[in-house]
């Protein structure tokens, strides 16, 4: 094996919209997406179609460099990127010329066979945050990772890969930020230092281009929002996603599942959505139903949804291998599966034992699989749980010989899932017409934020699953992925009743609220626990209905400029050393204005770390200084949550499913601060599509800190709210809570406290 390094510049060309740099080993492009995003590709296979999965976004064109010795020079607004050309090197700058991130200028870019690497400068200082669902630190420095989507069932805390692959990290030095997207789907390495003598970090791939998107705006929101602009956002969910949602592996039967849903009722546990996990089906054959534990899957849905539940059904992509099934014969009849290179039909076994694997990188392929979903569309069914998409298959390892079409499985397993998933969604809009479906997927790549959440699979009833598994939750959200959940109680084992207590308390706080367990564990439903510890989940429940004005404004904001619920303190605290510190990583904001502080379940106190500002315990008022650690109560009964000073915080009466109208009171509670701020306050009919015909209703809430004020702008859209009553209370202006009502309107409303 030779290693060819990435030589000079033999030749400099224009188009329209990129830079071409012909090298003797490779073909360099450069584009400019927006003033803070450049692109640069570095192919050995300049003829191939370019191709993303990810990328919705067009580059700029009319593309302009400056030239100097043995210098190119690109200037964007807010980007330099200096090209040196013998040997070609890229430099990336701000716009006053401070560097943010450059190759290393020994080995740059080069190859070893397919594989492609790019060697880049370390700095002393520097730290790293990102690639999604990934175990480890909150910052990356000095570890090193793999993408290859994989079945990471019994994973450990410290498992890679897991069932993801978000290759996008955000780079923090000198006081500067950065962000660095990697767009190859092939098998791919990150290295943040690890073992380069802290001079290099590094990543590359298995095959496929040094494909990247640099992103220079100063600020990690800043840079979401940029990622997301150029990969996408999500769409709002249907507001009964984000109520309450109980799972397992399986409810056996329609009688099961119905029982199920009545003890929520039965016990005033509020709850929207209920799952039917593999035992629905008929030997485990997508689109079918076991007619003998489920007869009448109609009759059963309308009957939840009479108890005001909503259910989603899970499909995976193995097709079964038995003539006479519907999606098999057809599958093969049309050539629709994966094949070895000879063109045989691909075998491996899953569930339904030996199983095709739908071909999704082709369209007829994704039409073909999204019509199917009339199976579970017309009996009344909602919501679609993408999994064991990586894809899994037993003793996890395909063969390099299987061909999607005309891709090896190794170019494009990463993106099986995501296109999974897209084909899913594609169908069942297309069958629900106005209705928005609820879409959750294991397996995922950058871009699958624009039309499904995601869970982070099989983790275990441990204090430390639950600890790493809010880290995966707040380092999804880097990656644009903002509508994300855990199995709350831990999907394999039986939790203690505290860790089960705890684990649903900070579930409140979890973007996707959902209990799930795997077969054989004992049941976990609230009512499993005993009276005392159903009190507890019930008030957590509880809250969080409370809260979804909140959480619903909050995902407004995620569609609206891709900065995701749940967010590590790295994005608003950047600076602050405290923010990486091991003892404090877990901790992050929910919203604009709750910090939330995960605590094992064995641990009645906790030391958590306020950021600079002035805090409130949520709940109980009590104040706390900014920018150090306090030692804090954390029974089982109060996770430690607390709101920012100026904190700005919509929410409603206690509901038991988001079906339910309410009683048309708006409680806004707005905590004491000494600067002013603002919330925008979103809601819409919660199902359909009219949002995106302007049928909503939206509005700013803005505090006044010198006048005491509380300002609701008029409301845009033409969407009537829910609420007729505003009931304004104030916390932590001085001893008692004050509490002021008004009519809720549209028109302008302004409160002093
Ligand atoms: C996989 C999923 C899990 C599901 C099970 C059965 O292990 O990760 O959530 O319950 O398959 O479908």
């Amino acid at each position: 094996m030779q290693t060819q390094l990435l030589g000079n510049a033999k030749q400099v060309t224009t188009q329209n919209d990129h830079i071409i740099i012909q090298t003797a080993e490779a073909t360099a492009k450069i584009w400019v997406y927006a003033p803070a995003i450049i692109r640069v590709n570095i192919t050995q296979t300049p003829d191939k179609p370019d191709a993303s999965f990810a990328v919705i976004q067009q580059p700029e064109t009319g593309i302009k460099f400056t030239e100097a010795d043995n210098e190119l020079t690109i200037t964007t607004g807010q980007l330099i990127l200096k090209v040196n050309k013998t040997p070609l090197r890229f430099s990336f700058y701000t716009a006053e010329g401070k560097v943010l991130s450059e190759d290393d200028a020994r080995f740059g870019v080069n190859w070893q066979n397919e594989r492609v690497v790019n060697y880049r400068k370390l700095y002393a200082d520097e730290k790293f945050i990102g690639l999604g669902e990934k175990t480890g630190d909150l910052n990356r420095r000095g570890t090193h990772y793999v993408n290859w989507n994989t079945d990471a069932s019994k994973h450990t805390i410290y498992t890679d890969p897991l069932y993801k692959t978000f290759p996008f990290f955000i780079g923090l030095h000198s006081g500067l930020t950065y962000g660095l997207f990697f767009d190859n789907t092939h098998k791919s390495y990150f290295d943040f230092g690890a073992t380069t003598d802290d001079e290099m970090s590094w990543f590359g791939a298995d095959g496929g281009d040094m494909n990247y998107y640099f992103f220079g705006a100063q600020g990690v929101a800043d840079i979401i929002k940029d990622y997301t602009w150029l990969t996408g956002r999500m769409e709002m969910p249907p507001l009964w996603s984000i109520g309450y949602q109980q799972c397992r592996y399986s409810y056996m039967s329609a009688d099961e599942v119905l029982s199920i849903a009545q003890k929520f009722r039965e016990h005033n546990i509020p709850a929207d959505v209920i799952y039917c996990d593999i035992d629905y089906m008929d030997n485990y054959k997508i689109f079918t139903w076991n007619d003998e534990a489920f007869p009448d899957p109609k009759g059963m849905i309308d009957k939840l949804k009479a108890l005001d539940f909503r259910t989603v059904c899970i499909v995976d992509p193995g097709i079964k291998v038995e003539e006479g099934y519907k999606q098999y014969d057809e599958g093969v009849a049309k050539n629709y599966f994966a094949t070895y290179t000879n063109g045989d039909n691909y075998i491996a076994s899953v569930w339904p034992g030996r199983c095709h694997f739908p071909n999704f990188f082709d369209d007829e392929v994704k039409e073909w699989w999204g019509a199917a979903f009339t199976a579970l569309t017309e009996p009344g069914v909602e919501g679609f749980w993408n999994d064991m998409n990586e894809p899994a298959a037993w003793g996890q390892n395909i063969p390099y010989l299987v061909k999607f079409g005309d891709r090896y499985m190794a170019e494009v397993r990463n993106a099986y899932g995501m296109e999974m998933t897209k084909a899913t969604y594609n169908g069942t809009r297309q069958i629900l017409g106005n209705k928005r479906p609820f879409m959750l997927t294991r397996a995922a790549y950058c871009g699958t934020q624009r039309f499904s959440a995601v869970w982070t699979g099989d983790n275990t009833a441990t204090d430390e699953h639950m600890l790493y598994g809010q880290r995966l939750v707040n380092s999804l959200g880097l990656v644009g992925m903002s509508f994300t959940g855990v199995d709350i109680g831990g999907y394999t084992g039986n939790p203690t009743p505290e860790l089960m207590l705890r684990w649903n308390s900070l579930g409140v706080y979890i973007p996707m609220y959902r209990n799930h367990a795997e077969i054989g564990t004992a049941m976990r439903e609230p009512w499993e626990w005993g009276q005392e510890n159903m009190a507890i989940i019930r008030k957590d429940i509880e809250l969080r209905y409370r809260l979804l004005p909140y959480i619903y404004s909050g995902f407004y904001e995620s569609s609206q400029n891709g900065l995701p619920l749940s967010r590590t303190l790295a994005i608003d605290y950047t600076p602050d050393e405290n923010v990486f510190d091991v003892r404090y990583q877990n901790q992050f904001l929910f919203g604009n204005s709750l910090l939330v502080a995960p605590v094992e379940s064995t641990k009645l106190t906790a030391e958590v770390y306020l950021p600079e500002g002035e805090w409130y315990r949520f709940g109980n008022d009590k104040a706390y200084e900014g920018g150090m650690a306090h030692t804090v109560p954390a029974p089982l009964n109060d996770l430690p949550v607390f709101v920012k000073g100026g904190g700005i915080i919509p929410m409603q009466s206690v509901i038991q499913s988001t079906n339910e109208a309410g009683d048309g009171i708006l409680y806004l509670h707005i905590w004491k601060g000494i600067q002013d701020s603002t919330f925008i306050y979103y809601e819409d009919d919660g199902v359909t599509y009219d949002n995106e015909r302007g049928i909503f209703h939206k509005r700013e809430i803005s505090y006044h800190a010198e006048s005491n004020t509380v300002m609701l702008a008029v409301a845009e859209g033409s969407y009537t709210s829910k609420f007729n009553t505003l009931k304004l209370i104030s916390h932590g202006f001085d001893k008692s809570i004050k509490e002021k009502e008004a009519l809720y309107h549209s028109g302008v409303i302004e409160i002093s406290l």
